[in-house]
């Protein structure tokens, strides 16, 4: 979103809770429901995009108050905080609100789903309580994130193809890997649409999307491709199921 918001018209304010290195930065704990909603009106947004979320999916499992509060009671924050002031919530959920049931072929979005974990819960009910609230919402489901920034499975395994001589990568799951650029740049259209015409109710629909790049692969196979795009197809990658590598 920050390479997007250089060339845009619109103006963006970037909140955290931590300073990121060379990165302007509003503080803003999102868990506070009166400083949330002191922001919103002094700085007067039109829209929020909330990426901020718990997304260490394993240690989800033995924090879930602090989860439940940041995946599902932030959202209701942001929401009520719009809904005062008639502005519009675009939330960035996740695949893991539809747990362990098998599909292959994509999920629709009015597919029902039963979250195993802390994370797919938290974040399925996050998705409820901004439903619940009603303000102008967007609830964009996206997955297998990757991009140049922060931690992700792209980057660890150009790193682990770069210097290990064999690795073996699950080939049971599969999804989309979705490149973070793209995403960011169908929410950029969203809200330019959104600022030329607030009355347009983004499209006149609220509600939940799905946004993916195209085709399917599983771990196995995206890591093949990412070790010979990088020139690093020497390193052995291996299949193996995912029972080889319990987690929480
Ligand atoms: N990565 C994926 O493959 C993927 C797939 C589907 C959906 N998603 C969703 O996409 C969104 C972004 O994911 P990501 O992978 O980019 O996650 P991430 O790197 O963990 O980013 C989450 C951000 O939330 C911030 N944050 C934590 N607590 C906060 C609070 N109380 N108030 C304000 N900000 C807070 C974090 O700050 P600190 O880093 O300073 O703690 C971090 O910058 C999440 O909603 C996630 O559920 C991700």
């Amino acid at each position: 979103m920050r390479i997007i918001a250089r060339g845009s018209d619109d103006h963006y304010v970037f909140t955290d809770v931590n300073q990121e290195e060379e990165v302007e930065t509003a503080f803003w704990d999102i868990m506070d429901l009166e400083a949330v909603k002191k922001i919103v009106v002094g700085q007067r947004i039109d829209a929020i995009v909330n990426c901020a979320a718990y997304t260490n999916v394993d240690a989800a499992e033995s924090n879930e108050k602090l989860v439940e509060k940041l995946n599902a009671g932030a959202p209701e924050n942001l929401a009520k905080a719009m809904k005062e002031i008639n502005g519009l919530l675009i939330q960035i959920s996740t695949d893991y609100v539809f747990g362990k049931e098998t599909y292959n072929i994509p999920c629709k979005k009015d597919q029902k789903g039963t979250p195993t974990g802390v994370y797919g819960m938290t974040k399925l009910r996050g998705e409820q309580k901004i439903i619940a609230v009603g303000c102008k919402h967007m609830i964009i489901r996206t997955a297998w994130l990757y991009s140049e920034f922060g931690k992700n499975f792209c980057k660890t395994m150009m790193n682990l193809t770069a210097t290990k001589p064999r690795l073996n990568v699950v080939f049971d799951q599969v999804g989309t890997p979705t490149y973070a650029y793209d995403l960011a740049k169908a929410i950029e259209i969203v809200l330019h649409d959104y600022a030329t015409d607030m009355a347009c109710d983004i499209y006149g629909k609220s509600g939940i999307y799905h946004y993916s790049n195209g085709g399917v692969c599983s771990w196995f196979d995206f890591t093949k491709m990412i070790a010979e795009y990088n020139g690093m197809a020497a390193c052995d990658v291996q299949p193996c199921h995912s029972d080889e590598f319990p987690t929480p």
